[in-house]
């Protein structure tokens, strides 16, 4: 057995695997991104193709261990890709799938000749997918889809990047590590507690948010000392129901995580963000990314907050815009309405409890916590949600 390192849709993984394992039966079989199909094994069809460090890659016919380090990207982490997003309307607006199988892959490849390609060339475009087998369509909307989001793209005066931006061309997996023979020599690295050790992502970066919600509270203290609070990352994370931190916060990285639970979904996102603060607005970001090792799924996250005077300076109303993405198996069960009621909630204790912290009080998180974690929350979501359907059908407001 060999053990991989591997970055995938920005999750840092490990696994100890047979050599002769393909990368599209490691994403698969250990993975579970089964939106990488398989269908020649033959580097023929394209539809197990994948980005390897930003290259489009036949994973059938690409051994996994010969991309130790390599930072991989299947379907599933395009999810909130803003080119893979518009192919994605074009797909469909164009009729460019019937039965689907070759559409991961021929997604992957049209993103690169979206990126790459100056305008919207017919015959180019025909070449550049022709690695990408259709036995349904008869391509003629793949190739009208592909072709309207780069004039569309174009005309918003995007340009393309020559190469798709690649500063390295070789065989998937090549660019990554510098191995010498003493290294190939050297015995094979320890495997770690079933490989699979959470590992805090190095880099938080930024993204575009797939879902942003809004809401707000009100506390009955000044936004000075309000915001002088949100300076103190502990005694903030001690607000949030599930919140734990790991090691000492600096504004530039707070490592910690935070549990929910909602019925059967579950979750332990452990990971790290930035804090970021503007003085002269009262205003602030915390950017952060997480990954829960169970369910394999990768959260990027990012909260904006305003405080705005209110009762001539005596109270503060706190506006946040909560913009999150999610990937891998939870993104799949957690709807946006249920991930919706459960940021409701959680702010709403996080207001109740920064609320008793700002009074000299200690915030009642554990109860928090296992109040999210239990029936409450269900029978809560359950109950709004009957309220909201007996107002559709009567026209009159239900009690909530
Ligand atoms: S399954 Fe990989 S190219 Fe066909
Ligand atoms: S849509 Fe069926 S193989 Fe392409």
């Amino acid at each position: 057995m060999n053990t991989v390192e591997l970055t995938v849709n920005k999750r840092n993984v490990q696994r100890a695997i047979e050599p002769r394992t393909s990368l599209a039966d490691m994403m698969r079989d250990t993975l579970d991104l089964t939106g990488t199909h398989l269908g020649c094994e033959h580097g023929v069809c394209g539809a197990c193709t994948i980005l390897v460090d930003g290259v489009p890659t036949r994973s059938c016919i690409t051994f996994a261990t010969a991309c130790d380090g390599a930072d991989i990207t299947t379907i599933e982490g395009l999810d909130s890709d803003e080119i893979a997003t518009e192919l994605r309307a074009a797909f469909t607006r164009e009729h460019a799938l019937q039965c689907g199988y070759c559409t991961p892959g021929m997604l992957v490849s049209a993103r690169d000749l979206v990126l790459r390609l100056p305008e919207a060339d017919e015959k180019a475009i025909r070449v550049g997918m022709s690695g990408n087998l259709c036995r349904c369509t008869g391509y003629v909307g793949i190739v009208r889809a592909v072709k309207s989001v780069i004039e569309a793209r174009r005309a918003r005066d995007i340009a393309s990047e020559p190469n798709a931006g690649r500063t390295v061309l070789g065989p998937a997996g090549s660019g990554h590590k510098a191995c010498t023979v003493s290294e190939k020599l050297a015995p094979t690295k320890p495997i770690t507690t079933e490989a699979t050790a959470a590992i805090a992502p190095l880099a938080i970066p930024d993204f575009t948010p797939s879902t942003v919600m809004e809401q707000s509270f009100t506390v009955a203290h000044p936004p000075a000392k309000v915001f002088a609070l949100f300076d103190d990352i502990a005694a903030v994370a001690s607000c949030l129901p599930g919140a734990t931190l790991t090691g000492t916060p600096r504004p530039e990285r707070v490592e910690g995580g935070i549990k929910v639970k909602i019925g059967p979904i579950s979750a332990n996102f452990d990971g790290a963000a930035r804090v970021e603060r503007d003085e002269a607005h009262l205003a602030g970001r915390i950017i952060g990314i997480g990954n829960d090792q169970r369910s394999r799924s990768t959260t990027q996250g990012e909260i904006r907050y305003r405080l705005v005077p209110e009762a001539d300076g005596a109270a503060t109303r706190v506006e946040l815009a909560i913009g999150y993405s999610l990937t891998g198996m939870l993104a799949q069960v957690g709807r946006s309405d249920l991930v919706r009621d459960l940021a409701t909630r959680l702010v709403a204790e996080f207001a109740g409890n920064l609320d008793r912290r700002l009074s000299g009080g200690t915030p009642s998180v554990p109860t928090a916590a296992a109040d999210l974690n239990g029936i409450s929350l269900v029978f809560g979501l359950f109950r709004d949600r009957a309220a909201r359907m007996l107002q559709r059908f009567t026209g009159h407001g239900g009690a909530t």
